[in-house]
């Protein structure tokens, strides 16, 4: 591989890799706000509360985005996500699919 293809496939796997999956840091850094909840972990401390570490981050993404559109209702969760950002949601799914 000459050097030109390999930049190309760095730029191609960088590009690719930040459209299809979020940003994990970005995740963590705005889970702060979701942690009293969902726990800092993503292991929620009370029964109420789902866990959402290691959940599929599809799935995570679909319900942020149902509470978002009112097809999923409830009071707290719709109040929580009412000022997320499509960025926000796929940064949170990242980090809350990734952890083990
Ligand atoms: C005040 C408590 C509280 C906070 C804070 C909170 N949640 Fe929730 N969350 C809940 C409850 C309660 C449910 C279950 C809702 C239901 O019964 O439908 C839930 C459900 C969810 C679900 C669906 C889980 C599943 O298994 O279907 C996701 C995803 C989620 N929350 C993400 C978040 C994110 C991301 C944040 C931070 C931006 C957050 N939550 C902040 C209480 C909270």
């Amino acid at each position: 591989m000459n050097k030109i293809s390999l930049v190309i496939a760095i730029l191609v796997l960088f590009v690719s890799g930040s459209v299809v999956a979020g940003d994990v840091a970005a995740g963590k850094a705005k889970a702060a706000q979701c942690a009293a909840c969902h726990g800092a972990a993503g292991m929620s401390p009370m029964g109420l509360y789902p866990n959402l570490a290691g959940q599929k981050e599809q799935y995570l993404v679909k319900q942020m985005n149902d509470f978002r559109s009112g097809s999923r209702k409830d009071p707290t969760m719709q109040a929580m996500v009412g000022a997320l950002s499509d960025d926000d949601v796929a940064n949170l799914a990242a980090f809350y699919a990734g952890i083990k």
